[in-house]
């Protein structure tokens, strides 16, 4: 074939392609969002639109999380939905492809194909840029599967972050960091996600530039362990992540900026300083701390006892008096006794989170917890989640409704749920609702607080906006 023959083969594919639909299928944590978008992005140059209706998609992404236990059935069950969509439609002669995306990808891998042999395309997290040369490898023969860790950087690949977005965003992500050297005993992400890997510091800010361009002026800086980040910064030498916040900060456009996770091993001095330094950076970190018990700390390999924690949160609370913290817990973890579970009420109520997340501990294969003899039983897992939430729940009340009486400087980011109201967030990332113009929607504007509901703050602007 002649090189005009390729070309012209090429934009014949890329023709027939035009005018497809994508429909994308989101689980998981916040990279699975991120990642979600970029495939998005992706697909958007080869000629898909996105779609919010499965049923007029031409493509179907299945983008999965395989954190806690029955992920792998309820992979299954959705892709048991999308057969039938699929066959429907193949009835109407309208051919779907469907592909399984995320951590159930990488660690199912083959087993999906067997189990599943109508899935098209699985992809792990680390290769979806290839995406549009899978599909186009599936067109010409059987099903195909990428789960490698490639060394080059799929970012390095992708299309600008927002490149196959219609709407206007005020808030996004953007991942600069992946993969977790921590091996907790009872998680999987390590195995899923692969080893620690940090961006350049030169191709996070092009990312970021682009993204301030297209009118965002939240940045949310992603990785599993994103205060892990160690990359190359621009001066070639390696930065760490107060660094790259600094030289984030002062991008022109950017009125806020957050990071999540954070482990606590990782918050280094420069990074607790940056957030008294740093006026843009969100006076929150979401801090995972799992359990308040020593022994259960130590058993789980979080690197951590209660003491660092608590000191931690001192020091953070002396550089940024009006640090708001979130936090993550397991309960029931093997082993854990009535005492370990009050001592981890007793830190929750110490440290009086703002938010946090509990969960139930899930044995997951492969994970050493798993192997454990002393499971706690379920009855007992599920009595320890809802004491916990009690007063998890109580300590977000108390700060929710401490923000009434206060001006806030909320961040407006769309439409609010009545005509005549905007939405946005506080900097303590409380949902803010108020009475205003649309116009401020993308700004940062004063807002009274004047109540406390149960998901979020309700308060006026002040001083109130011209009409
Ligand atoms: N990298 C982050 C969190 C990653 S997973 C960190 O180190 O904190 C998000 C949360 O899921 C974890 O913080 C943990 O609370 C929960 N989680 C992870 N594995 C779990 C398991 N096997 N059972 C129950 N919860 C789990
Ligand atoms: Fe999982 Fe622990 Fe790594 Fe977080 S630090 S991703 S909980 S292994
Ligand atoms: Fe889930 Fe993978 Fe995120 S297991 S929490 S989607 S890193």
């Amino acid at each position: 074939m002649s090189e005009t023959e390729v070309h012209a083969s090429v934009d014949d594919a890329a023709r027939a392609q035009r005018g497809r639909r994508l429909h994308v299928i989101t689980w998981g944590c916040q990279m699975n969002a991120y990642d979600s978008a970029r495939m998005a992005d992706l697909l958007a140059a080869h000629g898909f639109t996105e779609t919010g209706a499965a049923e007029e998609a031409d493509l179907v992404i299945l983008n999965t999380c395989h954190i806690r236990e029955h992920a792998t059935e309820k992979v299954f069950s959705e892709l048991g939905r999308l057969r039938q969509l699929k066959e429907a439609r193949a009835r109407a002669g309208r051919p779907t492809l469907i592909a399984l995306a995320g951590c159930v990808a990488q660690a199912e891998g083959e087993e999906i194909l067997r189990r599943a042999p109508y899935v098209d395309v699985v992809v792990g997290p680390q290769v979806y840029h290839r995406l549009p040369e899978l599909l186009a490898a599936r067109a010409g023969g059987g099903a195909v599967i990428a789960t490698d860790f490639p060394a080059d950087s799929k970012f390095e690949a992708l299309p600008a972050n927002g490149a196959g977005q219609s709407r206007r965003r005020v808030s996004a992500f953007l991942t600069i960091q992946e993969g977790c050297d921590k091996f907790c005993t009872f998680c999987v992400v390590p195995y899923t996600r692969g080893a620690e890997a940090s961006r350049p510091a030169r191709s996070i800010l092009a990312e970021a530039k682009a993204l301030l361009a297209q009118g965002v002026r939240e940045i949310v800086l992603l990785g599993q362990n994103v205060n892990a980040w160690e990359g190359e910064g621009l001066d070639g030498r390696p930065w760490r992540l107060a660094r790259l916040l600094e030289a984030l900060a002062a991008l022109e456009g950017l009125v806020r900026l957050r990071y999540t996770t954070s482990h606590p091993c990782d918050m280094d001095e420069a990074l607790i300083a940056a957030h008294r330094d740093i006026p843009a950076l969100a006076p929150f970190l979401h801090l995972p701390v799992q359990s308040g018990s020593d022994r259960v700390l130590k058993a789980m390999n979080r690197r951590h006892g209660v003491r660092d924690y608590l000191t931690l949160v001192e020091r953070l609370r002396r550089a940024r008096p009006d640090i708001a913290l979130s936090s993550d817990f397991i309960v029931g973890f093997p082993g854990e006794t009535a005492a370990d579970f009050e001592a981890t009420l007793a830190l929750a109520r110490a440290v009086g989170f703002a938010q946090a997340y509990s969960f139930k501990y899930s044995p997951r294969p492969g994970t050493p917890a798993a192997e454990a003899t002393d499971q706690v039983p379920e009855a007992e897992k599920a009595a320890r989640l809802a004491a916990l939430q009690d007063v998890l729940g109580e300590s977000q009340r108390d700060f929710n409704q401490k923000t009434v009486g206060r001006r806030l400087p909320v961040l407006f980011t769309g439409p609010g749920r009545h005509p005549g109201q905007i939405a946005g967030r506080s900097p303590y990332q409380q949902a803010v609702h108020a009475e205003g113009p649309a116009r401020l929607i993308g700004t940062l504007a004063e807002v009274e607080i004047s109540a406390a509901e149960a998901h979020s703050l309700r308060g006026s602007l002040s001083p109130p906006a011209e009409p």
